[in-house]
């Protein structure tokens, strides 16, 4: 199947998590991390769906209150967007000091990113973009968005043990990047405000600089832990975290904030300025990117020029098409909707593949009613429709049993083909060349914080101002220290299960 503009992105679809089906046979627990993402399986062999609340505890990110709503509202006289209304972005880290930030010094950078495994991205994916848009639009603050052609090429390669498979090779990684960044381009993003990139055209320079000292600073028991990696696991796919990481740095971005950087010809600016150091980032993404980013948090004070502790604001997952134990997935076309999905497919992959929550017949519907907690047609309208009256409506209506199954998934397949409509409308118009405009490094232009009792220009200037000399980096959290024990004890016990019982034999590949 082919996308809007003939790049594969089911049955081709690479690197992407486990299908639906596949989750099924492997899974006990539930298992999330940015390569697995699956809930458990109960007793009887059924997958249970993710239990968010567990997984904020084990990963130790707070929730996010009504009080940070209410708190973003006070500060940036803007409604939360329903994402976060809905606590779909439900947990956070440091979102608070982000706010502290943008009050005093008027801006902060958000950067996100994609892992282009296919050529057009599906639902699950827009979301974190469409909920960085509106913060975009809402502070007026500069954006980064990484497309990790690197790590999708890396995985792969990992999975299939080396060998080269059909639509996996290094440059098809490239390719589909440049298909996701015309995805995301027609998003809707600020080209004034917004740097997108992929790893294998934009590393060198100071970013470089901040990976090799990053990688300094990550142990391989530390990256085992928090991704499930063991000894077989490629030395590329190891040592990757340290890009996404420092991705967050201002500092690996010394040309949006109209500094030089350290590259050919001029080799301006042979390390990273401190004062660009200092600029605080938010990430928002869905959860399973956390365990990234609780090794980033862990190290920003540790660089030779400090960064604060990156803040985070995390989303749940938009469920597969079949049910709330996993996210929808590039590698299993049935699991997913498409960017680049027609009306009519849409229309069939809900009628026919989204779990229903309702009763088993009309009558026991209509006696009993529906049960929206599990329906995956009332999920997305939480995620895609605006009115919050509809959707408390459609809610109750369906509890009662007064709203069927088949006219709740009707009003889905509306909302899914208005959003999905209006997106390839924009998106046939994002040419080649709009897409390098964005790909190209250059000082960006934003406003920020009106109010702001520092200037941005004094933020970013020369000479820092005495008051950006104060360390908001801090220390480790009690829980981020405990959730990095756990993670670092689990990858020791491995390393010493893969020496073997006498902890001397190395496995067979390691050899
Ligand atoms: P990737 O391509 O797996 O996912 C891209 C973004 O989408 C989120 N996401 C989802 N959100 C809601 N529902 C879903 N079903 C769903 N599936 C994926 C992911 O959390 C992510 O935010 N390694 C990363 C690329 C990356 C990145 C980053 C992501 C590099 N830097 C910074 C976030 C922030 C990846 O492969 O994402």
């Amino acid at each position: 199947m082919a996308s809007t503009d003939g790049a594969p992105h089911t049955a081709d679809a690479v690197g992407a998590p486990p299908a639906v089906e596949q989750v099924k046979q492997a899974a006990k627990e539930q298992q999330i991390d940015p390569y697995n993402v699956s809930g458990g399986v109960d007793e009887n062999g059924n997958v249970t769906a993710i239990d968010y609340e567990a997984l904020r505890e084990r990963f130790n990110t707070p929730a996010l209150t009504q009080e940070h709503l209410d708190r973003f509202e006070r500060v940036t006289g803007k409604p939360p967007h329903r994402l976060m209304r809905r606590k779909l972005f439900f947990s956070h880290r440091d979102f608070d000091k982000i706010l502290d930030y943008y009050e005093k010094y008027g801006f902060f950078l958000l950067y996100t990113g994609r892992g282009p495994s296919s050529g057009s991205m599906h639902l699950g994916h827009a979301v974190p973009f469409l909920f960085t848009k509106e913060l975009q639009d809402i502070f007026d603050v500069p954006l980064v968005v990484m497309l990790t052609d690197d790590e999708k090429f890396l995985y792969t390669r990992n999975k299939n043990q080396g060998k080269i498979t059909k639509g996996a090779a290094l440059g098809d990684f490239i390719e589909y990047a440049h298909q996701n960044c015309k995805d995301i381009i027609a998003l809707g993003f600020d080209l004034k405000k917004t740097f997108i990139y992929t790893d294998y055209e934009y590393m060198g320079g100071h970013f470089y600089q901040n990976i090799t000292e990053f990688e300094a600073l990550l142990t391989n028991n530390q990256i085992r832990g928090a991704m499930g990696f063991d000894g077989s696991t490629n030395i590329g796919l190891n040592a990757y975290a340290a890009k996404q990481c420092v991705a967050a740095f201002a500092s690996s971005y010394p040309t949006l904030f109209g500094a030089g950087d350290f590259r050919a010809p001029t080799y301006e600016e042979p390390r990273p300025r401190k004062h660009i150091a200092a600029i605080p980032t938010l990430i928002p993404c869905a959860i399973d990117q956390e365990p990234y980013f609780r090794l980033l948090r862990e190290n920003c004070d540790r660089m030779e020029f400090p960064a604060p502790k990156t803040a985070l604001i995390l989303s749940k997952f938009l469920t597969a098409l079949q049910g709330s134990g996993g996210k929808m997935s590039a590698s299993d076309p049935n699991s997913a909707i498409f960017m680049s999905d027609t009306s009519k497919q849409i229309e069939k992959k809900i009628n026919r593949f989204a779990f229903s929550g309702g009763g088993a017949t009309k009558e026991d519907h209509e006696k009993y009613g529906g049960n929206p907690d599990v329906d995956v047609a009332y999920a997305y309208l939480s995620y895609f429709l605006e009115s919050d009256d509809e959707l408390i409506e459609i809610e109750q209506s369906y509890r009662k049993g007064t709203l069927s199954t088949g006219e709740l998934k009707k009003r889905c397949i509306q909302e899914l083909q208005k959003f999905v409509e209006a997106f390839q409308e924009r998106r046939s118009k994002v040419t080649e060349e709009i897409m390098r405009e964005f790909m190209t490094p250059r000082k960006l232009e934003f406003k920020g914080n009106p109010n702001a009792t520092a200037s941005i220009e004094d933020a970013v200037s020369e000479k820092k101002p005495e008051e950006k000399q104060e360390n908001t980096s801090g220390k480790l959290t009690k829980g981020e220290r405990k959730a990095l024990k756990i993670a670092e004890k689990k990858a020791e016990k491995l390393a010493l299960r893969e020496k073997g019982p006498e902890g001397e034999q190395p496995k067979a590949e390691e050899s």
